[in-house]
């Protein structure tokens, strides 16, 4: 069942220790979802869009690339549940030296002003909602009439073998893992279409499209290491461990990891749905 209680699990992690891993881990993992800000930005040339909205932005990655496509005469913002993420997203907007906006907020819950937006992306910023219907029908009041959205989100996590590998090769020797809950707001929150088609549907979406996409990504097999051992469940496991269980586990995660080393680098394909939407006309 949905509720109507704010994101205060969700907040507590991406305020706290995992906004910090993407903070410190941003350099890798901008390079390793490099396609996927592709799918986004490549799609907004095309656009008339104007004014634009990334979800759940991050370290803001895509609301950059975004901001130094359409120029100065466009409005790019993010927003994000996380002071850390919005802080960085803000320190790289100034590094770029493009104009972009961030705000600090909820998605569920903000005030937006409304009919404001012409386009709504998100790379993977939006499978986190506890109550996702409230959120998208939120967004869709921030659209303006026949405004487009446009998101990447994770297919499940047995279509997305490598996402996994970490937490499977280190459960035995972490028992306090916590498993994943199928449909629970996480990473793989979106990973059935059928939901994200009853979600859209109910928070009134029109035209709604989910195409299943498989994008070639890559790390340096130099940064697997900070990967296995600062991101996902097993990132925040390890740091409740002694010395010599974190030893073990990464003896094992790197051993996991192994067919996927091709020479330099660690090569994987991230399964993801595309989904498009439009706000209904006025
Ligand atoms: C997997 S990260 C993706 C970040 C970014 N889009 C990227 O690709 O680098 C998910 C992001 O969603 C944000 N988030 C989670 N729940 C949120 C909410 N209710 N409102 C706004 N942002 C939220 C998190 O703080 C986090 O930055």
């Amino acid at each position: 069942m949905e509720t109507r209680r704010p994101n205060d699990e969700q907040s507590a992690l991406w305020n706290g220790p995992s906004g910090r891993a993407w903070v410190e881990t941003q350099a890798l993992i901008d390079r390793m979802f490099e396609p996927l800000e592709r799918l986004l930005v490549e799609a907004v040339a095309t656009s008339s869009a104007r004014s634009v909205l990334d979800v759940g932005c991050g370290t803001g990655a895509v609301t950059v690339a975004i901001a130094r496509r359409l120029g100065a005469h466009a409005q790019c913002t993010g927003i994000d549940i996380s002071a850390r993420m919005i802080d960085a997203a803000q320190a790289r907007a100034e590094r770029s030296g493009v104009h972009a906006r961030f705000v600090r907020a909820d998605v569920q819950t903000h005030a937006f002003e409304p009919a404001s937006v012409d386009l709504i992306v998100s790379r993977l910023g939006v499978m986190f909602f506890n109550d996702p219907v409230r959120a998208f029908a939120n967004l869709r009041h921030a659209a303006r009439p026949d405004a487009r959205m446009r998101f990447v989100a994770w297919r499940s996590a047995a279509d997305n073998p490598f996402m996994t590998i970490a937490e499977r090769a280190a459960a035995p020797l972490l028992p306090n893992l916590p498993a994943r809950r199928p449909g629970a707001p996480g990473q793989f929150g979106f990973g059935d279409r059928q939901r994200i088609a009853s979600v859209l549907a109910d928070s009134g979406w029109a035209d709604v499209a989910i195409e299943p996409v498989e994008l070639a990504c890559a790390l340096p097999a130099t940064a697997l290491d900070d990967y296995i051992t600062r991101l996902g469940p097993v990132g925040l496991a390890l740091l409740e461990v002694d010395d010599a269980t974190r030893r073990r586990v990464v003896d094992t995660m790197r051993a996991a990891f192994e067919p996927y080393v091709d020479g330099a680098d660690v090569r994987f394909d991230a399964a993801c749905w595309l989904v498009t939407a439009r706000a209904p006309s006025a």
